[in-house]
């Protein structure tokens, strides 16, 4: 492969390196770029052939549909039609932002962007880097997020390098702002069913969405535990296994925090009693009650964040899952988290 790395200053990208990276995307050629949310790998919207690229490169079942990126209100009438009047006043107030809009799309966006489906998700991301590219090539432009299909996706561009770097077919250039902001996916919300319906839950709170909407919004069932994957899942994307380090993880749940800490350290006894070599996936404050066990404290640790700042969790989570990778254990614990539509634990 050829993949070109270039450093950009997230806040104020040189615009030698946009252009050079636009200069891809007219080609048709793939370009990995930051968002606030997680870095993308985009290519043009219309170009179909490009598009399909992108799902390739991924090892993407061609059902799961990508997301279209703009950068200015004009160009959703591009991409959409019959846009509601709801979508226009939430996308007035939320953009740019981590909300995409699923709307009855464009006959002209090719139909591998959609899945070939009569619908299109769009955004438009808080990124000034992604803005510089979306504007300096001309044409909104499709991505999923950047990691291969089943990885957790990347929120630093050394993750894109981590996945791509063995291969040798594809023509890419990476644009590498250093860390996203806000480390989940965008929260996806379906416009063409009244009321909406939430898709995938992600940076926004149930709160913060029907403040937002101003109207009833539908929070399905499998939504309510937060991110992660459902057999009723609606967005295509969230029915394949995702997120997921190589090493096996346990995750410990419970609803009350002393009991967890007492369930974290009777796991972590039982397998350590099985000689398997242990980390562990905690929280800071997490992490002090569970040095007080001498059994654990030698135990490596990686922390995920604070619990008393949920957003040190969400912007830390993917890199933590891609750590234990690099440790070499035979399994990792953690304790679970709900990050998204009911706050957090
Ligand atoms: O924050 C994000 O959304 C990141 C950045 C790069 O923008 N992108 C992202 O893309 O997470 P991806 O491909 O990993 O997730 C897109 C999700 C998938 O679950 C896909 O199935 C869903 O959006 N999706 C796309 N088009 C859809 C449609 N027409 N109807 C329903 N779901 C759709
Ligand atoms: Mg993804």
């Amino acid at each position: 492969m050829v993949l070109k790395v270039r450093k950009v200053d997230p806040l104020n990208p040189d615009e030698a390196i946009i252009r050079e990276a636009s200069e891809y995307i007219k080609r048709g050629h793939l370009v990995a770029f930051p968002t606030e949310t997680v870095y993308g790998l985009g290519a043009d919207t219309f170009n179909g052939e490009a598009c399909l690229r992108i799902f390739k490169a991924k090892g993407r079942p061609p059902d799961n549909p990508l997301i279209v990126h703009i950068a200015d209100l004009s160009e959703l009438y591009r991409v959409a039609v019959n846009i509601p009047d709801i979508a226009l006043r939430v996308v007035r107030r939320a953009w740019p932002g981590p909300l995409t809009l699923i709307l009855p799309k464009s006959p002209d966006v090719p139909r591998e962007v959609t899945g070939g489906r009569n619908t299109v998700a769009v955004r438009s991301p808080a990124h000034p880097v992604a803005l510089a590219l979306i504007r300096s090539s001309g044409t909104p432009i499709a991505a999923p997020s950047a990691n291969k299909s089943g990885r957790p996706s990347p929120t630093l561009a050394e993750h894109v390098i981590e996945d791509y770097a063995g291969d040798n077919d594809i023509e890419m250039i990476l644009l590498d702002a250093g860390p996203t902001f806000f480390g989940v996916e965008s929260t996806i919300v379906d416009m063409t069913r009244n009321p909406p319906v939430l898709l995938r839950p992600g940076p926004f709170t149930v709160e913060e969405l029907r403040s937002l909407f101003n109207t009833d919004i539908v929070i399905p069932e499998f939504a309510r535990g937060g991110l992660g994957e459902a057999d009723a899942a609606l967005a295509p994307g969230t029915k394949y296994r995702h997120y997921a380090p190589r090493t096996r993880l346990i995750v410990v749940e419970c609803e009350d925090y002393g009991s967890l800490i007492m369930l974290l350290r009777d796991t972590i006894i039982d397998y350590l009693n099985k000689k398997l070599k242990i980390a562990l996936l905690i929280t800071k404050e997490t992490a002090n009650e569970l040095m007080k066990y001498s059994e654990i404290n030698e135990l490596p640790i990686i922390i995920i964040g604070y619990r008393e700042n949920p957003y040190t969790i969400a912007s830390s989570l993917f890199d933590s899952l891609r750590s234990l990778d690099k440790l070499n254990v035979d399994l990792g614990i953690a304790r679970a988290l709900r990050i998204g539509v009911l706050g957090w634990p």
